[in-house]
């Protein structure tokens, strides 16, 4: 142990100063004396008295004490030896802290006599402690970014030992970023000082636990650490990044509106709101803006309006993430449109000839493009118009198209047609588009008037009344318009000898016909001429048709009496004789009527009589004859009118007057006359041969008609006699073949065979002999001829 007095003299002498100034009486000084703390109790420290240079016992008798002020004492003086010996352990740090040197002041007082000595002790430091840090562990916040050689002041340890058992130095664990420096503060303690080495990087070590250590200087050094925690501080030294620069996506034209899209997503390295991330649109366009959307936050795309692969068939979208530190990165999004059939093809007509005319060939009807907005197989179109019109489609160039007529059309078949263009894409679903045309044809004269028969027949009455239309003709054209009206005209007769002008008119516009004058029948039965149709094209069509009139008989011609000749100043007389038995055919009136058919139908009646019931009448025929036996009463002579009608309607009727001499016995030449051979043989005679044809129809089934031949024998006037033979008229009435013999009145008739064939409805008959009847004729000479004839003759002839 080191003992001595304090090594700066300047000090002690400031301190012996002191001790005068404070210690009255004081004259001497003492030490000075150093001990080290903790010396042990009853260490000896000094030699008091030597040092006084006092005897042995001197100290005891001059009654030496110590004197401080210290509330321990620290000391305690031997007085029978003079040493100094430690009281009580000395602990530097309590007496002195942190002072140095630490000096303890005392008194040595002697009472006899009295004198005081001035004294010092020094407590020597010891490394009794170990440098202890307040702060167990220490937390730095380092942003990353820190320069190399920055430092940062730590804490320091304290040790309450001085000098150098204090701290002295500092060290810190090993570790790359770090090193310590030992630093002097100005009160000359020391502290740490950490110095940056190597670069942070919070992405790499966010944190770093470090041990310090401070080293006092004893020998040995003692020590005390403490945990400093370096707690690395991110700065935005990382942009967001993307894992991929392109994005690409295929959406559905028809993708609904708020659908997804995809999801973009960028990662920063950096932490807390350097690390958050926020997308945005970067230089979008308007259309972009109106069409997508990102979600701030989680980088989701969603379609905010809907698409239209027809205007915009790809988007490229800038998607910028950017951090909270503002350090931002891009990528590209491009979205392509996937064209859906969503347009139907447009048809526009460029132009359109709605009326053709009917004989064109290949008429150009409509001239049209197409189109389809979509692409591909969605736009791709098909033209088509019904299979069953006679038009067809043609492509001139690109997406134009023409629809002809493939022929000449013809207005009278077809007049309008209603052409649908149906133009489809071959899209799925298929879209199609119909476009309607109606196409008008129109007329060219190309037909003629017809009439509606080649021939007409009209049964224009007689006696008809001037300008009575009689009939009408008709044709029509099939043509439209002023190529359908029809005008008609008489044409000029082919036999120029016909007055047909003063016949026939014709209306031009109705074809009504109408007679000129009164027609007559027996004059002219039939006529023909040709009618004329013509239209009013340009030019004019027309055609021809004939007609031919048929008079029909009206009954205006009454019977007129061929036999007996009814001239007054020549009457007939018949001669009959007395003895002829009843029906004795006495004479036959004969008659004809101008007339034709019923009308000319004649019957006979008796209408007045001399002797009534003498003579009969028959009524068909005209055969007068005895209806009894005659006698001597009766008158010779008898005067008979006999009434012949006809059957017209209303009858015309004629009467004659026949004068019958009954005379006796038979005479000669009233025998009854040879077979007709022989009269055809008598060829005096003088024969006139009526032919009379009746045409009759009966209801609707047959025709018939009867031909008569009567076979007259004329009265032959002989001499001046005025007696004449008469002749008798043979065969029946016509249309009567009634079976007379049944009334009693008459016994003898004349019989046909009348023979149809082909049955019900034929026209055809076979007209046979007539069975003659036995009795003799008046009147010599008679012809029977048989004949055919046909229903449809007409006229009729007398020989
Ligand atoms: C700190 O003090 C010690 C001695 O007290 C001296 O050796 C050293 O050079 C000083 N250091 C600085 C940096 O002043
Ligand atoms: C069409 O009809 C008119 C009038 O009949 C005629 O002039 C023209 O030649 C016809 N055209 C054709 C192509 O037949
Ligand atoms: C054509 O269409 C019109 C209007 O729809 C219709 O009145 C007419 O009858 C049609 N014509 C034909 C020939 O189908
Ligand atoms: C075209 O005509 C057809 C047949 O007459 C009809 O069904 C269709 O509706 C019409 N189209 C148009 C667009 O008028
Ligand atoms: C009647 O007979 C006389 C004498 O023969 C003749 O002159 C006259 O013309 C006849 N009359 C008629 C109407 O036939």
């Amino acid at each position: 142990m080191e003992i001595g007095w304090m090594h700066n003299p300047r000090q002690r002498q400031v301190l012996v100063f002191f001790v005068l100034l404070s210690m009255y009486g004081a004259s001497a000084e003492l030490g000075p004396y150093s001990v080290v703390e903790e010396t042990e109790r009853g260490s000896f420290v000094a030699n008091v008295g030597k040092d006084l240079g006092l005897g042995l016992t001197e100290m005891s008798t001059r009654g030496a004490r110590i004197i401080s002020q210290w509330n321990k004492e620290h000391l305690q003086l031997k007085v029978q030896t003079g040493d100094l010996l430690i009281n009580d352990k000395l602990d530097r740090e309590k007496l002195c802290g942190p002072s140095e040197p630490c000096i303890l002041h005392f008194q040595v007082l002697m009472e006899k006599p009295l004198e005081i000595f001035q004294a010092e002790l020094r407590v020597k430091d010891i490394n009794d402690h170990s440098p202890v840090f307040t702060e167990r562990e220490m937390i730095l916040k380092i942003p990353e970014n820190s320069p190399i050689g920055i430092a940062f002041p730590l804490s320091n340890a304290l040790d309450l030992d001085v000098g150098s058992n204090n701290v002295q130095n500092y060290k810190i664990s090993p570790n790359s970023h770090f090193r310590v420096l030992t630093r002097n503060r100005s009160d000359g303690r020391k502290y740490p000082e950490l110095v940056l080495d190597k670069e942070l990087d919070w992405e790499e070590e966010p944190e770093i636990s470090l041990t310090l250590t401070a080293l006092d200087g004893g020998s040995p050094p003692r020590y005390g650490t403490a945990q400093v925690r370096i707690e690395v501080l991110d700065i935005n030294d990382n942009a967001p990044e993307f894992p991929q620069r392109l994005y690409e996506v295929q959406i559905l034209e028809d993708t609904p509106v708020g659908s997804w899209i995809i999801t973009v997503s960028a990662k920063d390295l950096d932490a807390g709101n350097h690390g958050k991330i926020s997308y945005t649109f970067f230089h979008a366009s308007e259309d972009i803006r109106k069409t997508f959307e990102i979600n701030p936050l989680s980088g989701e795309v969603h379609l905010r309006s809907h698409l239209d692969f027809e205007a915009i068939q790809s988007y490229i979208i800038n998607i910028q993430a950017t951090d909270g530190g503002g350090l931002s990165e891009e990528c590209t999004l491009l979205v392509k449109v996937i064209d859906i059939n969503d347009n139907p093809p447009e048809v526009t007509m460029s132009s359109i000839t709605k009326i053709i005319p009917e004989n064109a060939s290949e008429t150009l009807v409509a001239l049209f493009s197409v189109r389809d907005q979509d692409t591909g197989e969605n736009g791709r179109v098909v033209c088509s118009i019904q299979d069953y019109l006679p038009f067809f489609l043609k492509r001139t160039f690109k997406n134009f198209f023409t629809l002809v007529a493939e022929k000449a059309l013809d207005r009278e078949e077809r007049a309008e047609y209603n052409i649908t263009i149906t133009v489809t894409d071959m899209g799925t679903p298929r879209l199609k588009t119909e476009h309607n045309i109606t196409v008008l044809v129109s007329d060219v004269n190309d037909n003629a008037p017809a009439f509606t028969q080649t021939s007409y027949t009209l049964s224009v009455r007689e006696n008809n009344s001037p300008a009575l239309h009689i009939g009408s003709v008709r044709a029509t054209d099939r043509d439209a318009g002023a190529n359908a009206q029809v005008t008609y005209s008489l044409l000029p007769p082919l036999d120029p000898h016909v007055p047909l002008a003063s016949l026939v008119s014709i209306n031009p516009d109705n074809g009504h016909l109408f007679a000129l004058r009164s027609l007559d029948y027996e004059a002219l039965r039939a006529f023909e001429f040709r009618v004329g149709a013509a239209d009013r094209g340009s030019p004019a069509l027309s055609s021809q048709a004939l007609v031919r009139v048929l008079v029909a008989d009206d009954n205006d011609n009454a019977p007129f009496v061929l036999y007996p000749l009814q001239n007054a100043s020549a009457p007939c007389t018949e001669l009959v004789p007395r003895a002829a038995e009843a029906g004795y055919l006495v004479t036959k009136v004969v008659a004809v009527d101008g007339d034709s058919g019923q009308n000319a139908w004649l019957s006979y009646q008796l209408l007045k009589a001399t002797e009534p019931g003498l003579f009969g009448v028959w009524a068909h025929n005209g055969e007068v004859r005895t209806a009894r036996l005659l006698s001597e009463r009766d008158a010779a002579k008898h005067r008979l009118v006999v009434l012949v009608k006809d059957n017209g309607e209303p009858p015309l009727s004629a009467s004659v007057t026949l004068h019958v001499l009954l005379v006796d016995g038979f005479s000669q030449p009233y025998l009854p006359a040879p077979e007709a051979e022989a009269a055809d043989a008598a060829p005096a005679a003088a024969l006139t041969v009526y032919l009379v044809v009746a045409l009759a129809s009966v209801s609707s089934l047959f025709l018939f008609s009867v031909l008569v031949f009567v076979a007259v024998r004329l009265c032959r006037r002989g001499g001046a006699a005025s007696v004449g033979r008469c002749s008798v008229p043979e065969g029946p009435f016509p249309g009567h073949l009634l079976d007379v013999s049944g009334t009693g009145t008459l016994s003898q008739s004349y019989q046909y065979e009348v023979c149809l064939t082909g049955g019900s409805g034929s026209n055809e008959f076979k007209f046979l002999k007539p069975i003659l009847p036995n009795l003799p004729p008046q009147c010599p000479g008679k012809e029977i001829e048989e004949n055919r004839t046909f229903y449809n003759s007409f006229g009729f002839n007398i020989q």
